[in-house]
């Protein structure tokens, strides 16, 4: 009997691991994003800790253990090899003081970096030690470390290293500035809590304890950013950007304690879901690859509430606006085409009026889509994303008069160049990406498209419109085998 029974249990166990391996049901409900990061479930914001080590991306999140609204903040974990295809970790980063409040003491945003040289002195074997310095709300700028790759993280027994003042203060990124040999951290600051002197506070430090303030600058808000760019990728001509929690961003000179700017802010991303922005510290090829939060996106019955985009790469280029920081998706989303479901087409002129879709044979709801077009006689031309039967699907409207492009509630002007526009799509669940003219104006938006509605149509409307080329690829999931 007892046997049989053990048998019998064995048997369940078995085909339950069956099942599980041939079923397609992880990460594949109506709105989960296929190729963009989202947590198994609950609450996420902003992405935090981005930084490179031994093989591995990381990518620590604001989440919220115990349910679907923001509130109750720790720190979630996920590695990957290329930064699209993600392990889930144990949550790395606890609330201070054992608080079981929604907000006090709990683990805010914050960066990660390898440190090198062991100037905190808290490395213990060969491994680098890896440290996170995150805002204890209301408790100060504190630091965590790991001496196992980030599998375990401590934290630092001297807590705050810079300690709670009148100010609001958070969300510190730290870098290191080579030319003064000092680690330099960047925190939203509101100085004695005057609203008018909300901006961007900076620190020097030798040893990533001991922090000194050596300038403040009023103007951005949370999730501050600073990053140094070749100017049109040559090394002779770098500049720094200050990036705003939002994207938005100034170009200019960082002498290692103070920024100052040569731009007014521009902005970066003109979509409506874009937020609390964060570049991947010591990228092993030296690249700046951004992530950012999806604010506002909704996720109707999903177990998760929260996604981020799609990684990055940033460049700084002169245009017709003049300094611009320029975002295009990493190239490692080629890895995702499906390449018997690609659709290549060249030289058409497409007349309004004449039936039939450029696009027809490429349906689904993860996609890449790459064009150039020349507007010719066109008053506008654009995409259908997810268009059906059921409902008409999402507009990309190009209106080749204005020059105003839209997109999900998005609008931005954008001209042509040598008379061709280019346009770089990423079709998702519950997001659409544009890149126009290689990055040059971005939108970052979410969406929830009706189910199966699932066609990709191209249109004109008042005149022709010339597809100088066209791209078109179906993606395979990230998070699956399907
Ligand atoms: C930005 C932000 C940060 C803060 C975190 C809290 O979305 O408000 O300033 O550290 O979220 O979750």
């Amino acid at each position: 009997m007892k046997y049989l029974i053990f048998s019998l249990l064995l048997l369940v166990l078995s085909l339950k691991g069956y099942s599980k391996k041939n079923d397609h049901k992880y990460y594949d409900e109506k709105y989960r994003p296929q190729y963009h990061f989202t947590p198994e479930k609950n609450w996420m914001n902003d992405p935090n800790g981005l930084v490179y080590y031994a093989g591995e991306y990381h990518l620590f999140y604001q989440y919220n253990p115990l349910g679907k609204e923001w509130g109750f903040m720790h720190w979630g974990h996920a590695v990957s090899k290329d930064l699209i295809h993600w392990t889930h970790l144990p949550i790395a980063i606890d609330p201070d003081d054992n608080s079981k409040d929604k907000s006090h003491a709990t683990a805010w945003s914050g960066s990660a970096i390898v440190d090198e040289n062991n100037v905190a002195g808290l490395q213990q074997r060969k491994k680098k030690t890896l440290l996170i310095f995150y805002t204890s709300w209301e408790c100060g700028q504190r630091l965590a470390y790991s001496n196992d790759k980030g599998r375990t993280w401590h934290k630092y027994a001297n807590n705050p290293i810079i300690p709670v003042a009148k100010d609001d203060a958070r969300d510190p990124k730290v870098f290191y500035h080579r030319p003064s040999r000092n680690y330099v951290m960047v925190l939203y600051r509101k100085p004695d809590n005057v609203e008018t002197l909300k901006g961007t506070s900076f620190y020097t430090s030798k040893d990533l304890i001991h922090w000194e303030l050596q300038s403040h600058l009023v103007g951005f808000y949370e999730c501050p950013d600073l990053i140094q760019l070749p100017l049109e990728g040559s090394k002779d001509i770098q500049k720094w950007v200050l990036l705003n929690g939002n994207g938005d961003y100034k170009v200019g000179e960082f002498d290692g304690k103070s920024f100052t700017p040569e731009t007014a802010a521009k902005v970066l991303d003109h979509g409506k879901n874009f937020y609390a922005t964060q570049t991947w510290s010591n990228h092993p090829q030296g690249k700046v690859v951004q992530l950012a939060w999806m604010r506002g996106g909704e996720y109707p019955d999903m177990p998760f509430n929260g996604q981020m985009t799609f990684p990055c790469e940033l460049s700084l280029r002169t245009t017709s606006t003049g300094l611009t920081l320029c975002k295009n998706p990493i190239d490692a989303i080629a890895s995702l085409h499906l390449r018997d479901k690609e659709l290549i087409k060249k030289n058409k002129n497409i007349i309004p009026g004449i039936k039939g879709n450029i696009l027809s044979g490429i349906s689904g709801d993860a996609l890449h889509v790459k064009g150039k077009f020349d507007p010719k006689t066109s008053d506008g031309f654009g995409f259908i994303v997810r268009n059906g039967k059921k409902e008409i699907g999402t507009e990309i409207r190009y209106d080749s008069n204005k020059k105003l492009l839209e997109c999900l509630g998005g609008k931005a002007l954008v001209g042509t160049k040598d008379g061709f526009i280019q346009f770089e799509i990423l079709i998702d669940r519950a997001s659409i990406e544009l890149f126009i003219n290689n990055g040059e104006v971005v939108f970052s938006s979410c969406f929830n498209p009706a189910e199966n509605d699932d066609d990709l149509t191209f249109w004109t409307q008042g005149g022709e419109v010339l597809v100088d080329q066209i791209e078109a690829y179906v993606l395979k999931s990230a998070w699956g085998d399907k």
